[in-house]
């Protein structure tokens, strides 16, 4: 798919139909997540790709922001104590940053395979942490919810002219 398109036709996709995604596929998506820029090359990224229907059950729980049943579930996670080390002070932030680029490369990836996705921000990250078994170093940044679409949203409204500024802001 051309590069323009793809960014322009992927939507959050929150109905999936019962396909399941290979292994392959969505080991594809976290190594297009790797090639996204990362700051001082830190990569302090951590992916865990959820495939077992019952853990993905136990996320939609203590996810208000899940719709409908994934087939899969990539939890962008960063490792702050290596960010830190690695950036200091901006570290954290740098983390969050890193995880956000890795996030919308495996959204375009997905759209450019047919697979439906959407990113999730309304998790409840200590339990999630719990669940997925990560150290506290380790912190949920974003889930990725995957599979093949079965709705296909019209796209929202985007602002141009009223969000752009040239030079300085007025
Ligand atoms: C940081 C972030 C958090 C988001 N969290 C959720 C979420 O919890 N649940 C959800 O359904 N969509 C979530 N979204 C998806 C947005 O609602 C969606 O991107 C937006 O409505 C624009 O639609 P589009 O992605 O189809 O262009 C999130 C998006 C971002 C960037």
């Amino acid at each position: 798919m051309e590069l323009f398109e793809a960014i322009k036709t992927r939507r959050s996709i929150r109905a999936f139909s019962n396909e399941p995604i290979s292994q392959e596929i969505l080991s594809e998506l976290v190594n297009a997540g790797v090639w996204a820029p990362s700051a001082g090359n830190m990569q302090a990224w951590r992916f865990i790709i959820i495939t077992d229907s019952n853990q993905i059950e136990k996320i939609k729980n203590l996810s208000p922001g899940i719709f409908g049943k994934p087939k899969a579930v990539i939890a962008v996670c960063s490792d702050f104590d290596e960010a830190t080390k690695k950036s200091g002070l901006q570290g954290e932030r740098f983390a969050i940053i890193d995880a956000s680029m890795a996030a919308e490369n495996i959204l375009l990836a997905a759209h450019d395979k047919g697979l439906g996705a959407c990113v999730i921000g309304s998790f409840h990250e200590l339990a999630l942490q719990r669940l997925l078994n990560l150290p506290p170093n380790i912190k949920p940044i974003l889930l990725i919810i995957l599979g093949f679409p079965a709705e296909t949203p019209k796209p929202p409204k985007r602002k141009f002219e009223e969000i752009i500024w040239w030079e300085v802001y007025k």
